[in-house]
């Protein structure tokens, strides 16, 4: 059936989990009257438990329409994907869980939405179904939580402040004070256990997509140093988050002829930061043991991550500083939680944005950036979170 006659326009799938109930919190008191939205999962009482709560919210969802789906099942993956116009998954890890619904959406050309930072996932799913989506005009958009959108959307943002048609410098500096829940837990503990996967599907993304003819788009890992323009020490942080920046940069020339960007975490002080390095590389040697990474799992349950009060003294910030054609420009990107409030307004934000805003006629994988660009900075403006020029020189 084509897109505009399914009948919804929004399937949240993994609703009951812990980001996914609260995006559906924040659908039952954002979106618009008018908007045709459903709650999926695999578990229908816990379905009905979670309408309950939201029609709390907002009486009218006393009748939002539920739909059963499991990633084990194909069948009911393609049922899902042909009932909606845009799904949003928060089912994780993607690794595990993910494939079958990129494929079923790929296919039935439905929008696609997740928040997966897993780059094997990602890799994976372009060589296998960018090409199928682009053919039946269906947007593939992973990293659509503080990973990847508030770093790709704040590079977009400080890009806009530069001229055009030079090479740009940017680096970007994270800060905060969050924590998180089961689900992350389990997402980072796996990509942290399948380093050679995770470097076999990159090799063999590059060997499917073309090259970027003419111009240069870099996300190289930066060293640590002290900024001088954060007054912080900058540590590299090799998330998803700098490939999905150089993928926005490939896909748009205002990137201009040569871009670079660097990804730190900015910490205070010192100590703080060599303790930090030596936590993760022990997490990250630790997990190469798969007895020693189920252990690690096992202390965090799925379902459950920070509660509303520790999520209401969470922030980030991230700054930006850029460079070109002789002008420098800091910017800054600032919201609450980061892992879970500001992650399910972002993940709400883009289904509307992809159901009702008028947006670049692109299919395939896509970076947050390249297909929602301003208006999903807009919409996130709108909705508290802060993108400012904080200096010009
Ligand atoms: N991008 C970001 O910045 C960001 C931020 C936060 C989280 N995340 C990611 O988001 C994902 C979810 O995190 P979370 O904390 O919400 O995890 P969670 O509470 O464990 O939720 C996982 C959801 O997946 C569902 N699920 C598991 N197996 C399934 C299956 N076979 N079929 C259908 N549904 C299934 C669960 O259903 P039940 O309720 O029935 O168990 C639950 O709804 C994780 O991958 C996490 O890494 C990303």
């Amino acid at each position: 059936m084509e897109p505009s006659k399914r009948n919804y326009d929004i399937v949240l799938f993994g609703a009951t989990g812990f980001v996914g109930s609260l995006t559906a919190q924040y659908l039952a008191t954002h979106a618009p009257d008018d908007c045709r939205w459903a709650i999926a999962g695999r578990n229908r009482t816990k379905l009905e438990r979670l309408r309950e709560r939201l029609a709390e919210l907002n009486p009218s969802c006393a009748t939002l329409p539920l739909v059963t789906a499991d990633s084990t099942d194909p069948a009911s993956l393609r049922t899902l994907a042909e009932s909606a116009r845009v799904v949003a998954t928060t089912v994780g890890p993607y690794v595990w869980y993910g494939e079958g619904l990129v494929e079923a959406c790929a296919e039935a050309g439905t929008d696609y939405l997740d928040l997966t930072g897993e780059p094997e996932f990602v890799d994976t799913m372009y060589v296998r179904h960018d090409a199928r989506a682009r053919e039946r005009g269906a947007r593939l958009v992973h990293a659509c939580g503080f990973d990847s959108a508030p770093h790709d959307l704040g590079v977009l943002f400080t890009v806009q402040q530069l001229p055009t048609g030079v090479p740009l410098r940017i680096d970007g500096f994270v800060r905060t004070n969050a924590t998180f829940s089961g689900g992350t837990l389990a997402s980072a503990l796996t990509a942290l256990g399948r380093g050679a996967q995770t470097a076999r599907a990159a090799k063999e993304r590059r060997l499917h997509e073309p090259r970027l003819v003419g111009r240069r788009a870099r996300a190289p890992l930066g060293a640590p140093h002290f900024s001088k323009e954060t007054g912080t020490w900058a540590l590299p942080m090799p998330t998803i988050d700098p490939q999905v920046i150089a993928r926005s940069a490939a896909a748009d020339e205002r990137y201009g002829p040569d871009f670079r960007y660097r990804h730190f975490a900015a910490v205070k002080h010192l100590p703080v930061a060599i303790g930090g390095v030596a936590a993760v590389s022990a997490v990250a040697a630790v997990t190469q043991l798969p007895p020693a990474r189920e252990w690690l799992m096992s202390r965090y349950e799925a379902g459950n991550g920070p509660d509303e009060a520790r999520r209401r003294r969470s922030w980030f910030t991230v700054r930006f500083v850029g460079e070109g054609g002789g002008r420098r420009v800091f910017t800054e990107v600032s919201g609450g939680d980061p892992g879970y409030d500001e992650t399910a307004k972002i993940l709400a934000e883009a289904a509307l944005s992809l159901a009702f805003d008028k947006l670049p006629e692109i299919a395939g994988q896509l970076t947050p950036a390249t297909a929602m660009g301003p208006a999903l900075t807009e919409r996130l403006r709108a909705a508290g979170m802060r993108f400012r020029v904080a200096d010009t020189r």
